[in-house]
């Protein structure tokens, strides 16, 4: 049995339709965070601009291949790995760094979604836990990464309204599942970059609160110096400060994915099972399975429900409940604005937007 109380690994990819929302910041301090707190974790970077291998402290001159060798070549998975300077972490990126190498690269995962997922399989049996950090978007690497993921973990910035991107993701995720052998869910969403100080912000998290509900996380990762340094300094935040407000995000978001998975209904999932597997000799609808494994929390949450419309399989009622065109009963976004701009200067706050009470609370 692993850290999770399987004997697998858990695998989870960290994805967006946009870029630049924080999905590598994100996926590197979890992994860190995953391995400080013991499990023995693979952080697998495909996306060919190599913000992984950056953040983690390697220069162009220490890559020793990649996972375009590992197409190319037919080699393993375990002689592209690189260890980190943590003991539980071990990374594997593209490794393909001239532009030429990035194209061949881009074909070679197209061309190679079926060997990836394997090398993924395989890897299961060694590590706890498994997160892949994809590009921005819906290319191969993406596809890839979600035919060989348990679950999907979705950063949205904080800095705009983004359920029409979060849908047109959740409609990908939806196709990437008929392709599949396995359920998929979704393992939450979470706010990215945001600044307590800006009621734009505060108005995003309400948005996305009310459009989402249980499948928001209640962390939400601030904006901090201390994790945009993280390419400079080579070292995730969870290492170079442990105590920075950045850290903190991420350890209790680490926290909250383990509570999340130790309080799902395994017997819905286990009934999804059963269900897809069913469904692929026909027997059974695909998207009853799909729903039960998506929504292993028993409150269902907003994804669920999109999934519902996306299946075109909603309910009138709680359509009529959860998506009314109708602005949430809270304030408009000018009222906000007006608010910020009467309140400016009064709070008492410290550098990053938070009053002590806050750092009190998240201790
Ligand atoms: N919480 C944060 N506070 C401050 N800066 C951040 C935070 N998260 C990410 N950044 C910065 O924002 C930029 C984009 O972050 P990151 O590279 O993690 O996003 P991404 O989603 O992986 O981007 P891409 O889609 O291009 O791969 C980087 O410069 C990063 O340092
Ligand atoms: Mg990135």
């Amino acid at each position: 049995m692993n850290k999770w109380q399987r004997d697998s690994a858990r695998v989870i990819s960290v994805i967006s339709q946009k870029g630049g929302v924080g999905k590598t910041t994100s996926t590197v301090n979890l992994a860190a965070a995953f391995s400080l707190s013991g499990h023995n974790v693979l952080i697998i970077g495909t996306d060919p601009q190599c913000g992984v291998s950056r953040s983690l402290g390697f220069g162009p001159e220490q890559l020793h291949g990649g996972l375009k060798d590992m197409f190319q070549m037919g080699l393993d998975l375990d002689e592209i790995k690189h260890k980190t300077t943590l003991e539980n972490l071990t990374m594997v990126i593209p490794d393909a760094l001239t532009m030429d190498e990035e194209s061949n690269y881009k074909y070679l995962m197209e061309m190679s979604i079926d060997t990836f997922v394997d090398a993924i399989n395989e890897a299961r049996l060694t590590y706890d836990t498994i997160l892949i950090d994809c590009p921005p978007g819906f290319g191969p690497e993406t596809k890839a990464a979600l035919l060989a993921s348990d679950s999907c973990l979705v950063p949205v910035q904080a800095e705009e309204l983004c359920r029409d991107s979060v849908t047109r993701l959740l409609a990908f995720i939806d196709e990437m599942r008929e392709q599949r052998e396995m359920p998929l869910s979704v393992e939450g969403l979470f706010m990215t970059m945001t600044d307590h100080r800006t009621l734009m912000s505060r108005h995003v998290a309400a948005r996305l609160d009310e459009d989402f509900g249980s499948d928001l996380f209640d962390t939400s990762v601030p904006r901090t110096t201390r994790l945009s340094e993280m390419a400079l300094t080579g070292k995730p935040a969870v290492i170079h400060d442990r105590r920075s407000a950045g850290s903190r995000a991420y350890f209790n978001l680490v926290d909250e994915i383990v509570e999340r998975y130790n309080n799902r209904d395994i017997e819905a999932e286990e009934v999804a099972i059963e269900n897809l597997r069913a469904s692929r000799s026909g027997e059974s609808d695909i998207l009853s399975a799909v729903r039960a494994a998506e929504s292993p929390m028993p409150n269902v949450g907003g994804l669920s429900k999109l999934m519902q419309e996306l299946s075109g399989n909603s309910d009138e009622s709680s359509e009529e409940d959860n998506w009314s065109d109708e602005e949430p009963d809270m304030m408009s976004l000018d009222d906000l604005l007006e608010e910020e701009e009467d309140g400016a200067g009064n709070q008492d706050e410290n550098e990053w937007g938070y009053g002590e009470d806050y750092y009190d609370t998240i201790n």
